[in-house]
């Protein structure tokens, strides 16, 4: 599939203007061969980093002190954050299990970061309203061992925005680290604020945050392995840095997870930030309002179909208490346009939806030709139907003691559809279905068999 058509609403930020694309290209292929392990080899790439830092830090009002290293995502510069983290709270409480407090819409890089940590996770319910977290939760999900507090600017499932100054507000009084998430809004949010007071401030203007995430191969526009991790001072990176001299071998420094990592996406991501620069980010922030707005309205005027919460940034999600909106995604897959579907889960009282994300290139002409489609196609949509599913888990033999098979059988099927190329993707419906209607944890042990097999 070819990302770059103006019809992808998932996985791509596609700024729309090609020639960009290509200088970041240039980049990357003039420095795929250089490592980032030893800057003494490639001094270059000192140069890189910390320009690349000092921009981002000017967008997100660092101090003299404040600092920012490059990783290769979001998840990498968020283990990074824990780390540091974990290592200031040992510093403080000693040996106790640290825990990070997160709200149940923050990324999942948080509950994967606890778990390679040997950290422990609080997980804090959101307002089912607005979908994002009650400061007063947040206060009263803080306890002694509390070493880290996550916000999301916005959290990927609905692109609705934590308050992170209510909740800076708690944290200070607290002494606790706050982390912002700003990986998938970090690019737009502090544009859109210059003109709208009601976007909150994301940055380190809001006293007590200590560390924020900013993905560059998000609405940074840079190539897939580029993100950054910004600390308030630069003493609160110590705990990320892993250094060893104990060896035979050269002296083991590293400021991210992986060593050996190839320098292309970083020297990508600065021809990029410098070539766009503040009012060049500024543009596309509002391009990206533009094109959301157009296809929130459109949404919302269907009737069937609603945005769920009030979205701030470049994403948003949408559901049907009555249209089967997999099925809906798969007509409009029809017509070109590719939304991520997002199965949710009943047990957790999330509901399934479909999940834009909305890119520069989609305000000129997409986004209306989007809800054009959409209003035409909405009416040949099914309904849910959850007879169905309950009588496939019983075909399935689901939960009668053949999980293990069910699952392995789904992932034979689904891989036959996507080597294939073959079906129009209802096998990965039913999947979705399978996942929004069993328990969480039955649904993590049979995606992992079912990946087993898909990779086997
Ligand atoms: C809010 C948020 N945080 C973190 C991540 C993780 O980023 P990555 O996939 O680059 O590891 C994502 C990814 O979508 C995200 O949306």
């Amino acid at each position: 599939m070819d990302p770059w058509t103006g019809k992808v609403f998932t996985h791509i930020y596609d700024p729309g203007e090609p020639e960009l694309i290509e200088y970041a290209r240039g980049a990357l292929l003039r420095n795929y061969d250089k490592t980032m392990l030893d800057f003494t080899v490639y001094p270059s790439i000192v140069f890189y980093e910390t320009d690349l830092a000092r921009f981002l830090l000017g967008i997100f009002k660092g101090g003299e002190n404040s600092v920012g290293s490059f990783t290769y995502g979001g998840t990498e510069s968020i283990m990074l954050a824990a780390k540091s983290a974990r290592e200031y709270f040992k510093k403080k409480a000693g040996d106790a299990t640290p825990e990070i407090v997160l709200p149940e819409t923050a990324h999942p890089a948080f509950r994967k970061s606890a778990e390679y940590l040997g950290m422990r996770t609080n997980i804090v319910r959101a307002n089912r309203e607005t979908w994002t977290v009650d400061p007063a939760d947040i206060d009263s999900a803080i306890g002694k061992n509390t070493a880290m507090v996550v916000v999301s600017t916005p959290n990927y499932p609905y692109g609705t925005v934590d308050p992170v100054e209510e909740v800076a507000s708690t944290t200070r009084d607290k002494d606790v680290w706050l982390h912002v998430d700003a990986c998938l809004g970090g690019m737009i949010l502090p544009f859109l604020r210059e003109k709208d007071p009601e976007i909150p401030r994301v940055g380190f203007d809001v006293e007590g945050v200590y560390s924020i995430s900013v993905d560059m191969h998000k609405f940074g526009y840079a190539p897939k392995g580029s993100s950054m991790i910004l600390y308030r001072d630069k003493h609160l990176r110590l705990g990320q840095l892993y250094v060893n001299a104990s060896w035979p071998g050269y002296p083991l420094v590293n400021q991210a997870v992986l060593s050996t990592r190839s320098a292309g996406t970083l020297a990508a991501a600065w021809t990029i930030a410098r070539l766009l620069g503040y009012e060049g980010y500024s543009r596309m922030a509002e391009k990206i309002y533009k094109a959301r707005r157009t296809i929130e309205e459109g949404i919302n005027n269907t009737g069937s179909l609603y945005v769920i919460g009030k979205p701030k940034a470049g994403t948003l999600a949408f559901t049907s208490d009555k249209k089967n909106i997999f099925h809906l995604g798969r007509l409009l897959k029809k017509k070109g346009w590719i939304l991520q579907s997002q199965p949710g889960n009943r047990h957790l009282g999330y509901p399934p939806s479909l999940h834009m994300t909305i890119s520069p290139v989609h305000a000129e002409g997409p986004a209306d030709k989007f809800v054009e489609d959409l209003a035409m196609l909405v009416d040949e949509a099914e309904e849910w139907n959850w007879q169905l599913v309950e009588s496939i888990i019983q075909q399935l033999g689901l939960g009668q003691g053949h999980d293990r098979e069910a699952a392995a059988l789904m992932g034979r099927m689904v891989k036959e559809q996507l080597v294939s190329g073959g079906g129009e993707g209802e096998g990965l419906d039913l999947v979705n279905l399978l996942i929004y209607w069993l328990e969480p944890d039955k649904v993590e042990e049979l995606l992992k068999i079912a990946v087993n097999e898909i990779f086997s």
